[in-house]
């Protein structure tokens, strides 16, 4: 069949490669993708957010399945797009409708999502510029330090963790009354604090069934030791080591089970990626307990350059079953051995960065794989840095030392001028591995 991804990225990247590995799929299609993706397939000057024109296309072009990378044109309503069009409503689209997109879109519907289904998340509420003394009041109940998240999409930056009850009143203030992230921060979710480790969980479902996809820990921080600004994600490791047996079991039970039960039950069409963004904390008992910190609605990036590799089974086939709600009926194998991902930035990144410098070293990697974020071809032929964040280096091996070796020495052969990334991705799962 014909398929179009949607999106540009090195998580599209790492889904165009194993959708180009399917025996089902005949073209792939990738819009816009970048100087990566064109190896898989065939770039499309189109906006993701464009629906008419990616009707068209799909109509144009014999189009059977789209696969939604990035969550905007999911919170935008893509999926009801095309199931309120006849032409289009009988390809396959792997992403939820839009109210199902609201997991990812609003705050405030997953916190409410999660009350009605027991699913352990943060104790929280919610203000607007109405109730804003009222949010004062709250903030005096709680210890810091203060969690405070704009209920919209704010391009990641909307969550602030704040130590001083001054600062957190005055960005409750700033965010509500003087709109800081725009209408995104029109409601504004306080919640208590969570202490522990993070990681993130993937799920497949088609609404009713689902398959659990491979754990895998991002370091958004820009700086070695997570310091610094914050980015779009410097690396990954997937498996997660503490996520063992007993840990997922209560992910399951406690969190992704009523996840697809509370859709199914309150009529929320949904057919695509759930990320589940968790808090390991310790319990009473000694072992750690899962909370949720964030659904999103779509896979993470660059959590997807180290998860996707490990799956062994035909993704086309996959998204056909979720497309079919026949996901029971279908297995996923995964690779038992460790991913580790690390992303090489442009010089200035997170704030203002370099573009245009053409980028060596590409054809001396042998074995890891490089996922391109931010790149293009230029006019000669070269491939040039396009984005903040411009390719990854991802490497499979029996242990994670062995795949963070791996990965650093094939990060150290991609040059251009200023290149930058983080020398200790997953150097904390090691430690924790060594003390446990
Ligand atoms: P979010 O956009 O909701 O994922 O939040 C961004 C980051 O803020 C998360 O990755 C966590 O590191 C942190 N965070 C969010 N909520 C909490 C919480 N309730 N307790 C502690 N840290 C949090
Ligand atoms: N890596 C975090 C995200 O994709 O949101």
């Amino acid at each position: 069949m014909n398929i179009l991804l949607l999106g540009s990225g090195g998580r599209e990247h790492a889904i165009a490669a194993k959708i180009a590995e399917s025996k089902l799929c005949s073209n792939l299609f990738i819009a816009p993708g970048n100087a990566g993706t064109s190896e898989c397939g065939k770039n499309v000057e189109m906006k993701v957010d464009d629906f008419e024109a990616i009707g068209r296309f799909v109509v144009e072009n014999d189009i059977e399945m789209v696969v939604v990378g990035p969550e905007a044109p999911l919170v935008g309503g893509i999926g009801d797009y095309f199931a309120n069009d006849s032409k289009l409503k009988n390809v396959a689209l792997i992403g939820p409708s839009a109210q199902g997109a609201q997991l990812e879109g609003s705050k405030d519907f997953a916190k409410h999502f999660m009350e009605r289904h027991n699913i352990p998340t943060a104790s929280y509420r919610t203000f607007t510029k109405k109730t804003i003394n009222q949010g004062f009041k709250y903030l005096s109940t709680l210890e810091p330090p203060y969690v405070l998240k704009a209920d919209g999409l704010a391009a990641g930056k909307g969550v602030l963790i704040i130590d001083n009850i001054d600062e957190a009143r005055n960005e409750l203030h700033l965010m509500l009354d003087e709109a800081k992230f725009g209408n995104a921060s029109q409601s504004v979710v306080i919640e208590q604090y969570l202490s522990g480790i993070e990681l993130s969980v993937f799920v497949l479902t088609d609404g009713k069934h689902y398959k659990i996809l491979p754990s895998a820990k991002d370091y958004k921080r820009i700086g070695e030791g997570d310091t610094g600004l914050n980015t779009g994600g410097m690396g990954s490791v997937s498996p997660v080591p503490f996520a063992d047996k007993a840990f997922m079991q209560k992910v399951e039970q406690r969190i992704i089970a009523p996840t697809v039960k509370g859709l199914q039950k309150e009529n929320i069409g949904y057919k695509g990626f759930i990320f589940v963004g968790l808090m390991a904390v310790k319990g009473e008992d000694g072992t750690m307990d899962p909370y949720v910190i964030e659904y999103n609605v779509r896979m993470g990036d660059p959590e997807t350059e180290s998860v996707f590799p490990r799956i062994k089974s035909d993704v086309v086939e996959l998204f056909e079953a979720t497309w079919k709600g026949t996901l029971n009926q279908t297995t996923l194998e995964i690779d038992e051995r460790t991913a580790a991902c690390v992303m090489l930035v442009a010089e200035g990144y997170p704030e203002k960065y370099r573009k245009g410098d053409v980028i060596g070293g590409l054809e001396m990697v042998k074995e890891p794989m490089v996922f391109h974020a931010g790149t293009k071809l230029n006019d000669s032929g070269d491939i040039v840095t396009n984005g903040g964040r411009v390719v990854c280096v991802t490497s499979l091996a029996e242990s994670l030392p062995e795949a963070l070796l791996k990965s650093l020495q094939a990060a150290e052969t991609i040059k251009w001028k200023g290149r930058y990334y983080r020398h200790d991705i997953g150097q904390d799962l090691l430690k924790l591995i060594i003390n446990c």
